[in-house]
């Protein structure tokens, strides 16, 4: 019996068969084989959500939930944050190496030089009505960029690829401002080529018209930070989706308006807004118990809290909570701050938390940072986007030249009608006659 393999029998038919493993999986189309009768579709395995199922072997980000490790390339999320900054990680994470001093120079040197967006790009973003969301802005005017940059849909031309990563890495802040002082009624602010990556965009967002905008060095280093911390997650919900658009192979823009508007959602990238909109609500420390318990009654979720992959204390909540200190030190301490850390105490000494494996995730503490550093709670996801657009950008590079990759097109298990005579409508019964719709499984 071959050790690496998998016995299986089927008690319908009394058969037995091996299917090979490799790298803790067995092929899902190995179990096709199996089958009741000569009519048979054959064996799927059935997997809402994509709970215990691979989708593509990759060399990026690796994670351990339940040793709460995050690693980018092999590098600890802890060292990174330390040591690296925002645009050597993202160099790190696409070619795969850190950069040599040249290498890096030459990649900020081109992304600082990349961030202006056509001006018709501009007015794209001031046609939207004066109070759009800024995340909504966002997402749609990423996907407007393909009509700018019709070179992007050669995605198998290796130099067109890097044009359109060093673009599109360029520009979402520049976007993401935009979106932000439309929304707000206030005069563009052009991008400034002398600061960095962070300080550009802080100053974008933040210059007074006319005025030379000093980022403080704490806040654009605590931006940085958060950016690292925020650039990849490997197979997660908005990446799947990027991955999923892109295995139909069109342009980057398109396959990353997709994934943007896979984060906007509160389970996902919107939950950093859903956070403080919470801590909003609760209003004060003496509240927290109670919320908790209408939270463990089913009433609501504790936004910011519990992950998929995490089943231990997210490591990016950890740094987060110490970037938090330093920022708090320049800007003061967020207020809300005192119901988020009481919100935690209780819920990790409270069974309901603790036999679920919740801890607070990297969407916990990283909205009390962006709103005291004066970001309108709108823009968080925004926020989310930005540093994850590379991320995703390199997950859809190492999908598209993965030989083992195919358009994505999961199976169904069909529960619904058999054949059925179409009824003409004037022979149809009376609505209140209808059988009722089954719309779940639930
Ligand atoms: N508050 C209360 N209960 C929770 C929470 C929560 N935040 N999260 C999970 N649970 C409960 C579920 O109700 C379920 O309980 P049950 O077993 O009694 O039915 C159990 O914990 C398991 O939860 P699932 O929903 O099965 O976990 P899943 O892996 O599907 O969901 C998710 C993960 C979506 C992150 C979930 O924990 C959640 O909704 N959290 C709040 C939203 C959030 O913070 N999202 C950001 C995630 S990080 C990111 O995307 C960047």
């Amino acid at each position: 019996m071959p050790r690496n393999s998998l016995s299986v029998t089927d008690n319908r038919t009394g058969k037995s068969y091996e299917l090979p493993i490799e790298h803790g999986t067995i092929k899902a189309t190995d179990l096709r084989q199996i089958k009741a009768g000569p009519d048979d579709f054959g064996l799927m395995t059935y997997d809402p959500g994509f709970m215990n199922t691979a989708a593509c072997k990759s060399r990026i980000t690796f994670i351990d939930g339940d040793k709460g490790i995050l690693r980018y390339r092999g590098y600890p999320i802890e060292q990174l944050a330390e040591q690296s900054s925002f645009l050597e990680s993202v160099y790190l994470l696409w070619r795969g190496e850190l950069p040599t001093k040249k290498e890096l120079n030459e990649f900020t040197a081109s992304i600082l030089s990349h961030t202006t967006i056509h001006e018709q790009a501009r007015w794209f973003i001031e046609g939207f009505r004066h109070d759009a969301p800024p995340m909504a802005v966002f997402l749609s005017t990423t996907a407007a960029l393909s009509t700018f940059y019709r070179d992007g849909a050669n995605i198998f031309d290796e130099r067109c690829r890097e044009i359109q990563f060093h673009r599109i890495v360029a520009k979402v802040p520049t976007i993401a401002a935009f979106c932000h002082r439309h929304a707000t009624g206030q005069p563009l602010i052009y991008p400034d080529p002398e600061l960095s990556y962070t300080g550009n965009f802080l100053a974008m967002m933040f210059a007074a018209r006319n005025a030379k905008f000093k980022p403080n060095p704490v806040l654009e280093r605590a931006l940085d930070i958060l950016f690292i911390l925020h650039l990849d997650h490997e197979q997660n919900c908005s990446t799947t989706t990027m991955r999923g658009i892109g295995s139909s192979h069109c342009d980057p823009f398109t396959a990353l308006a997709g994934a943007a508007a896979a984060l906007y959602g509160p389970l996902h990238g919107g939950a950093n807004e859903a956070v403080l909109r919470m801590l909003q609500q609760i209003g004060s420390k003496d509240k927290v118990p109670e919320f908790i318990t209408r939270v463990k009654a089913g009433d609501f979720k504790l936004m910011g809290f519990g992950h998929r992959v995490y089943k231990h204390y997210d490591p990016r909540a950890k740094i987060i909570k110490r970037t938090a200190d330093e920022v708090f030190e320049v800007t003061g301490r967020n207020p809300l701050l005192a119901i988020a850390l009481e919100l935690e105490r209780i819920a990790l000494e409270d069974d309901y938390f603790v036999s679920r494996k919740l801890y607070p995730n990297v969407d916990f503490y990283s909205g009390l940072i962006y709103q005291a550093m004066g970001f309108p709670v709108d823009m968080f996801p925004v926020l989310f986007a930005i540093p994850r657009t590379p991320g995703w950008l390199t997950q859809w590079e190492e999908q598209i030249l993965d030989h083992e990759q195919k358009i994505v097109r999961p199976r169904q298990v069909y529960l619904g009608y058999g054949e059925r005579d179409y009824v003409p409508l004037e022979q149809r019964p009376d609505a209140s006659h209808r059988p009722a719709v089954v719309h779940s499984n639930g």
